[in-house]
């Protein structure tokens, strides 16, 4: 289509025809999910119109929900293939409806959740239970020989770096690499800026403990990671939890409102993919939630831990991508796609950099040099993307598997996350389940799963669960999920 024949299309204004264009370019597949649309640059050559014209309609296609911005990258196509080809399998499982938005209580209250985290813990360590309970990917499905290689031939040729004090921010070449694959989330960062840490849990404490001062209150999603609620515990912190959304993330009206009231002195998030929830955070209400940073002066924590595990979109964008003050600290990690045992975690500390150095210089001085070599050779070598491609395509399918058996199996009550990325499922059963009983007598059966009340700094969400889809896919996996769903009913 070229400029005259826009003319000719439109009964309205220039940049609607534009848009219907490329609308149409995405329903005939031309452009599919995930793909990026033509530049500005492109349509304005090809079509004879402004750029501001075709902003305007990008602008348009963006309120519509066809496409969607990303900082520095253009615009890309939004919606998931596996959505447009809904198979049968989808059409059953969603007759489960997803969990309602979460009402908290609306007070500050101290954590207490340690002493349930632990004693969990140490009753689900055995190898014969089945894992659904811990968020951890199954060895079978990380690229474990590449890395026993690497191991094996760094250890040899790199003696000084795998022996010496590697001190803080860290190795350069791995902060080098982590800056390149933060270009993908929106965020340009150099390797300077970036802070390499004993995994994201390492990270987390040290940006909550720059940033606040025992009694502090720290606004977290409601349900939330246990391990966040963990740190805030551990440091003397009080939890605020704010409704939250299993399709978008923390309710930023409520968000807004508690803001209002005062006392809340930092927040905690994980805007995409979070866990429990899967929630994902839409790129409008990440800006407006670092404008709430900035109104309030108020450091964010993003913990974007699962950010490059989008089922079938492109990775969306970090919180820290639309930060033009600093206002939030990006945590980061590699437990989740490479391995939770190289212990690779990372922050971007924003304006909160130099506090943030000097504790970790106070609490290790230095982190392992092998495994900082190993990571930055297998991100170096381009094994990074191929690892993150299989696992998103494994966890999107062991989502509808998961759900489909839960439809089948679980009461019909039951409200079940249809997450987006990451690599758990949320179920909320019936009102008047006790998880915890559930976990006992799961447990007979050689099932871990992770209670409700794990992910709330007060024991909320007694009857919810959690569940882990980075387990390979067997008989033995859909039984136990058939098995928990009759339980269930007793429990
Ligand atoms: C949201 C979130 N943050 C952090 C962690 C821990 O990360 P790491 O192993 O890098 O310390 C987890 C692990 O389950 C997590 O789910």
């Amino acid at each position: 289509m070229n400029r005259a024949l826009l003319d000719k299309a439109i009964g309205g204004t220039l940049y609607e025809a534009v848009a219907s264009h490329i609308a149409k370019l995405i329903e005939s597949g031309t452009l599919c999910p995930g793909e990026r649309t033509p530049s500005v640059r492109q349509l304005r050559r090809q079509l004879s119109v402004s750029a501001s014209t075709v902003m305007e309609a990008y602008r348009l296609l963006e309120s519509r929900g066809l496409v969607r911005a990303r900082p520095q990258s253009g615009y890309f196509v939004r919606g998931s293939t596996a959505a447009r080809g809904k198979g049968r399998s989808d059409a059953a499982a969603s007759t489960l409806p997803e969990p309602s938005v979460s009402r908290p209580s609306p007070l500050a209250e101290p954590v207490a959740v340690a002493d349930l985290a632990a004693s969990l813990a140490a009753r689900i360590g055995h190898s014969n239970v089945l894992q659904l309970g811990p968020a951890v990917p199954a060895a079978d499905l990380l690229p474990v020989e590449a890395l026993s290689r690497l191991y094996g031939r760094l250890a040899r040729r790199s003696r000084e770096t795998v022996h010496g004090y590697i001190t803080p921010p860290g190795y350069l070449p791995l902060r080098r690499q982590i800056a390149r694959r933060l270009i993908d989330a929106g965020c340009n960062r150099s390797p300077d800026d970036i802070l390499i840490t004993h995994g994201a849990t390492e990270a987390v404490h040290l940006c909550l403990r720059a940033i606040t001062r025992p009694g502090d209150v720290v606004a977290v999603e409601s349900p939330t990671y246990y391990g966040s609620l963990e740190a805030i515990e551990s440091l003397g912190l009080r939890a605020q939890a704010i409704p939250t959304s299993a399709r978008e993330g923390m309710d930023l009206d409520a968000l807004e409102r508690a803001l209002h009231a005062g006392g809340i002195r930092a927040i905690l998030i994980s805007c995409n993919f979070a866990n429990p929830l899967g929630s994902i955070m839409s790129d409008d209400n990440k800006r407006r939630l670092i404008q709430l940073a900035k109104t309030y002066r108020l450091p964010v924590i993003d913990d974007d831990i699962y950010g490059d595990l989008a089922f079938d979109e492109e990775r969306p964008a970090a919180l820290a991508a639309f930060d033009d003050e600093g206002w939030v600290l990006a945590v980061g990690s590699l437990s989740k796609t490479v391995s939770p045992g190289l212990r690779i975690g990372w922050c971007c500390p924003g304006r909160f950099a130099g506090q943030v150095l000097r504790l970790k210089l106070a609490a290790s001085h230095a982190n392992a040099g092998m495994a900082q070599l190993v990571a930055a050779t297998f991100l170096a070598e381009g094994r990074y993307e191929r690892q993150v491609r299989r696992l998103r395509r494994y966890y999107a399918q062991q989502a509808e598997r998961f759900r489909e058996v839960v439809v089948e199996a679980f009461p019909s009550t039951t409200r079940v996350t249809k997450p987006r990325g990451g690599h758990v499922l949320w179920i909320e059963a019936p009102v008047g389940v006790d998880s915890l009983r559930l976990y006992d007598r799961a447990l007979t059966h050689r099932i871990s799963i992770a209670p409700g009340p794990l992910f709330s700094a007060t024991g909320e969400h007694r009857h919810c669960l959690r569940l882990n889809l980075a387990v390979p896919w067997s008989g033995e996996v859909k039984q136990a999920l058939s098995t928990l769903g009759t339980l269930l009913t007793v429990c």
